[in-house]
């Protein structure tokens, strides 16, 4: 696909899908990382003569105008990482877009209301996507993080205009193509989260994709169940039991190493400071729950983590919003970190949870890569294409 390096934007309107859909509480942003991240792509626009007119939907308005989804949530955080004024439509097709477009003069930025207050947006009706493509000469994606959705300003818009990825989707595809696409092996995945049911594409994707699949969380007593052990009150789904005995048989015959807990940290309540021991998985009492995996299993992801030359990982260990539930997420995040700032690993992490836990860890700035996307990066990690990123793909 082309990068902006290739794409003449001198004098244009470059109309720049970005992800700012970001956490809000009481009226302000609680987290900008989405925000920061666009920086790059939208000064080098600016740098090479174009002026960016930013495209991006906020929460799921369905269709309609929904004032507390406005996008002026996110004008004072944008202003603050771009370092300047943005100017802000109130709507992004018609006459008033097309009146604040020909405002524009070079160097300004102009951000479009949320896409997702029009109904053609999520069905990628072609008048609306034409309606957006008429504002501007060029285009450029910069969400990755919404690529896995076929809407009109990620797919049908690029269909429309000369396309080129922004940086921040040049980065997210360059270090999931080295995780996943063409990595140094061997390959580690560490996938957690509540429920097998949410990850089986998942987990039967990176069976035949990695040699070696750490498997925590809830998810992992549902194997554990698969295998006979009894969990006690723990969170598991009995009814995908033949489901992970059929994911480990595929895993065996693909060569790819399934690692379970060996060794759990059970309680009888969940809430912080609750009373809890370490026992072997199979040893979980009747009234208690696995709420993490236990320093025997940390011990062993550690070993693999060594041996490992790429890690890409995908949900916590265990419950790690509770302390000291946290603990092996925690444990086996600084090992990551360590291996990386080595130059030993090159480690990879997406999904909302997941980057919450690292930063919990305190280790995010030593990953060699922390996707800015949930669902996208599930789904790229299960092997589907990305409409938005077929999309730019050179025609
Ligand atoms: C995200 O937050 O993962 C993206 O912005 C996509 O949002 P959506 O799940 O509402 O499509």
């Amino acid at each position: 696909f082309n990068t902006i390096d290739d794409l003449d934007f001198d004098g244009k309107v470059v109309l720049t899908r970005v992800d700012v859909n970001v956490p809000v509480e009481n009226g302000q942003v609680t987290d900008a990382t989405r925000i920061e991240k666009i920086v790059p792509t939208v000064k080098d626009i600016q740098a090479k003569g174009g002026i960016p007119v930013l495209l991006a939907h906020f929460d799921r308005p369905k269709g309609q105008r929904v004032e507390s989804m406005s996008l002026k949530v996110v004008l004072p955080e944008l202003e603050k990482a771009l370092g300047q004024p943005v100017k802000f439509s109130e709507e992004a097709i018609g006459g008033p877009a097309k009146r604040a477009v020909a405002d524009l003069q070079p160097g300004d930025v102009l951000l479009l209301e949320n896409t997702r207050f029009y109904p053609g947006e999520e069905t990628n009706d072609s008048t609306f996507a034409a309606s957006i493509a008429a504002l501007g000469g060029a285009y450029v994606n910069d969400a990755f993080s919404a690529a896995h959705r076929a809407h009109a300003s990620t797919e049908g818009v690029a269909r429309l205009l000369p396309a080129a990825a922004g940086r921040l989707m040049e980065a997210e595809l360059t270090a999931l193509d080295a995780a996943l696409g063409t990595p140094q092996r061997p390959v580690v995945a560490v996938v957690g989260g509540a429920k097998v049911s949410t990850k089986l594409d998942l987990l039967v994707n990176l069976i035949t994709k990695v040699d070696h699949l750490v498997i925590g969380g809830g998810m992992a007593n549902t194997f554990l169940v698969a295998q006979g052990i009894e969990v006690g009150k723990s969170l598991a789904e009995r009814d995908m039991a033949d489901t992970a005995r059929e994911i480990l048989a595929k895993a065996e015959s693909s060569g790819c190493t399934i690692h379970l807990p060996t060794d759990v940290v059970v309680a009888r309540e969940f809430k912080a400071g609750a009373e809890s021991e370490t026992v072997p998985a199979d040893a979980c009492p009747a009234d208690a729950m696995i709420l993490d995996a236990g320093p025997e299993s940390v011990a062993k992801i550690r070993e693999v983590f060594e041996q490992s030359r790429t890690l890409i990982w995908n949900g916590p260990l265990g419950a790690f919003e509770i302390v000291p539930f946290d603990a092996a997420t925690n444990a086996a995040a600084q090992e990551a970190a360590r291996l990386t700032r080595e130059g030993k690993l090159v480690s990879v992490a997406g999904g909302g949870d997941t980057v919450a836990a690292l930063n919990k860890a305190g280790v995010s700035g030593d990953f060699t890569f922390i996707s800015t996307a949930g669902g996208a990066f599930l789904e790229w990690m299960e092997g589907k294409e990305l409409p938005g990123v077929a999309a730019l793909q050179k025609r």
